[in-house]
């Protein structure tokens, strides 16, 4: 079984997947296609697959999933065409830039009968499934409290096209926080009401990552800080600070706390990193197992597209993608309430729920 991909956004992230690509049986990237057609000619020439029109691309019969890696304001619309041509949609988070748009995703690819998963898959890595397996096995007790963070001054100084970042459907709660959610999702299940604030530290940024861009101020058109605080049905209540307005900080990026020890975990944008279980006023690593797919040595690991790996597996084995869009949608929700919760000055419930998705054994992947 190996299902052919064809990926729409050649952008800054899709090297990336199409290194990763090639690393798994189970898929074939077929070809890429970008309204811009110069970037998507050097990247089908740096990866040796084809370039197609975007409509070439969904009519061809050997593509059966679209890997869609566009910028967030374009994901609703491109997986709309991608499953109105009959293909499954594996997308970049988030699933849409607001949830109503999500929600009718959702029940067009349920209507189609087609998969549709989303980004990101970051909490399928090793160390991530370890905390999972710490939290199952009751070795921390019952999860109370949490704090997690993500703070730091902002993107334009590494990403070469960063305005996307700081408009509608941008800043870091769009952009960082499905990565936490995420995270916090598949350990803690789903959240049921939040409270926060916003604010924005600047009113434009100056762009420094080299490219066309550089030297340019863009406009700040949405909150570059969140403090939040997020409770979960299980009970738990996790403290969540999201910015782009921080230079430095010394705050752990997740930290759970349970009523027989603690959990230090691992960067969720990362798939790989340490856990540390602390019992006794002393902090213990314990050893993460699981397969490494490839990417750079030490902890900065980058299995990106793996989610869609496991997403295939799932369409054959005929069950739901552990990256699934019910998650998806429930963290979609949990943003747009954390907004509307900043805007309103009050607590706001969530009307969605999803399942924890079923652990993740990496050893059931195969390579090529
Ligand atoms: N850059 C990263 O490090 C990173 C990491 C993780 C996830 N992501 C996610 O990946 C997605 C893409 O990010 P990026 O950094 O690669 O963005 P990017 O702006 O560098 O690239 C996006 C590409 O999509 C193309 N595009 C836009 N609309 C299109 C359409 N309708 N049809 C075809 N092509 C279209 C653009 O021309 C552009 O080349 C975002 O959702 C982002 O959140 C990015």
């Amino acid at each position: 079984m190996s299902f052919g991909v064809g990926v729409i956004g050649c952008g800054n992230i899709a090297p990336n997947y199409l290194g990763n690509a090639k690393l798994f049986a189970d898929i074939e990237v077929k070809a890429v296609a970008d309204l811009n057609e110069a970037l998507a000619t050097s990247r089908s020439v740096e990866f040796g697959i084809d370039k197609n029109s975007v409509d070439q691309l969904l009519a061809r019969d050997d593509i059966e999933v679209i890997l869609n890696l566009t910028p967030p304001v374009a994901h609703a619309s491109v997986t709309r065409v991608a499953l109105a041509a009959g293909k499954h949609v594996y997308s970049e988070k988030p699933l849409a830039t607001n949830f109503q748009e999500g929600l009718a995703l959702k029940n067009e690819a349920e209507r189609l009968g087609l998969s549709l998963a989303v980004a990101p898959d970051t909490f399928l890595g090793a160390s991530h499934q370890l905390a999972r397996r710490i939290i199952d096995n009751g070795d921390v007790g019952r999860i109370v409290g949490g704090a997690a963070f993500f703070l730091s001054p902002g993107m334009e100084s590494w990403h070469p096209n960063p305005g996307f970042f700081f408009k509608a459907g941008g800043g870091p709660l769009f952009d960082m926080a499905p990565y936490y959610l995420t995270g916090l999702v598949n350990l803690l299940g789903p959240i049921e009401r939040v409270v926060s604030m916003s604010s924005a530290g600047r009113t434009t940024r100056l762009v420094t990552a080299e490219g066309p861009m550089s030297g340019k101020e863009i406009p700040v058109e949405v909150p570059t800080t969140f403090w939040s605080v997020l409770a979960f049905r299980s009970g738990a209540q996790v403290s969540l600070g999201v910015s782009w307005d921080v230079q430095m900080h010394t705050l752990p990026h997740i930290e759970l706390y349970g009523s027989e020890g603690s959990l230090r975990l691992a960067d969720p944008d990362q798939f790989g990193g340490t856990v540390h279980v602390g019992k006794h006023s002393s902090w213990q690593e314990i050893a993460t197992e699981g397969r490494r797919f490839g990417g750079p040595e030490g902890t900065w690991t980058d299995h990106r597209i793996l989610g869609l790996v496991d997403m295939v597996i799932a369409i054959a084995e005929k069950r739901e993608p552990r990256a699934s869009v019910d998650r998806a949608l429930h963290v979609l929700e949990a943003i747009e309430s954390l907004t509307a919760a900043a805007v309103g000055g009050k607590a706001v419930v969530l009307s969605t729920s999803c399942e924890r998705s079923a652990p993740f054994d990496s050893s059931l992947i195969r390579l090529r």
